[in-house]
């Protein structure tokens, strides 16, 4: 017996060092990025708990334990983090939010690392692509309950299995921006496109590596007719079956014109190409 035995011993051990070790990146531009282990962030911020209604789960309440985010921010940027104009959340799966920091002015979060009441860090996701999620090491979470308001922020403003996190003073530096002169219909478009797409796609090479670049070296709206990228956009699994990704979230204000600027951004785009 004896080999297996220890072989088991050792593997639980390890598996649970490792899971000790969760560490996140902070970067901002030129600055050194700094990594930081949980144990080390416990040493310098407080934890708190937060009970917030889980759009993952159809807004089930939820108990969670973690960070206050703006603490974080104050703590490992100093309080000018306020002035800038987005954060950026890399995530293990590929997946990246790009949520505006004016959110975090108006609204309480928390960078969770656990839930009191359960021994793993997942979620059974009711949400109709996927199925249980992964949280670890880090999940942000918004306080729904204190700011009902905060419950129309779409569900990619909560990345989960965080693992860096960036701070982008201007975002007109981007490779996604477009010229400044640009009409207001692509300015927007751009908006919406860095919101409800560049999480999962990217865009010159910029944004989630989940799904296909845009830009380079073909633009999307090269090769897709304009009535079927919108209808895509809408829905994709109209179009083709068995498809991963998401419909455009149904409850979005102006929901036909956003589409309409988001088609009109990425045909701009096409005089803009960038190799990633
Ligand atoms: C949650 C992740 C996710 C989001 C958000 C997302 N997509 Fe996708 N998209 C995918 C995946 C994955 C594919 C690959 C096909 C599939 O399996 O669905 C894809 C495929 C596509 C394609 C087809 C590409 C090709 O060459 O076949 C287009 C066009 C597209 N997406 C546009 C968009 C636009 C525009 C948005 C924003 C309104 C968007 N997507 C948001 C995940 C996403």
């Amino acid at each position: 017996m004896g080999r297996g035995w220890i072989w088991g011993v050792l593997c639980l051990c390890s598996q649970f060092v490792f899971a000790a070790e969760s560490v996140i990146i902070f970067k901002q531009e030129s600055a050194v990025p700094q990594e930081l282990s949980l144990s080390q962030l416990q040493q310098r911020i407080p934890s708190i708990e937060l009970t917030t209604a889980e759009p993952h789960t159809a807004n089930r309440l939820q108990q969670y334990r973690g960070f206050s985010f703006n603490k974080l921010l104050d703590e490992i940027y100093g309080e000018h983090w306020r002035d800038s104009e987005e954060l950026i959340f890399h995530c293990l799966d590929g997946f990246q939010a790009m949520i505006p920091v004016s959110h975090f002015r108006k609204y309480n979060t928390v960078l969770a690392y656990a839930m009191p009441d359960r021994a793993l860090f997942k979620l059974n996701s009711e949400v109709a692509y996927k199925k249980e999620i992964e949280l670890a090491p880090f999940y942000l979470v918004w306080d729904t309950e204190k700011n009902l308001e905060a419950r129309k922020l779409d569900i990619n403003f909560w990345p989960y299995q965080v693992n860096s996190i960036e701070l982008v003073r201007h975002t007109e530096n981007s490779r996604t921006h477009p010229p400044k002169s640009s009409s207001e219909t692509v300015l927007r478009g751009f908006e919406a496109v860095r919101q409800h797409c560049l999480p999962c796609h990217s865009l010159n090479g910029e944004g989630g590596g989940k799904a296909p670049e845009f830009n380079y070296p073909v633009n999307i709206t090269e090769y897709f007719r304009e009535e079927w990228l919108k209808q895509w956009i809408d829905d994709p699994a109209k179009l083709r079956w068995n498809v991963k990704m998401p419909p455009l979230r149904a409850n979005l204000e102006n929901r036909p014109q956003l589409i309409e600027d988001i088609v009109e951004y990425l045909k701009f785009m096409r005089n803009f190409k960038q190799k990633p």
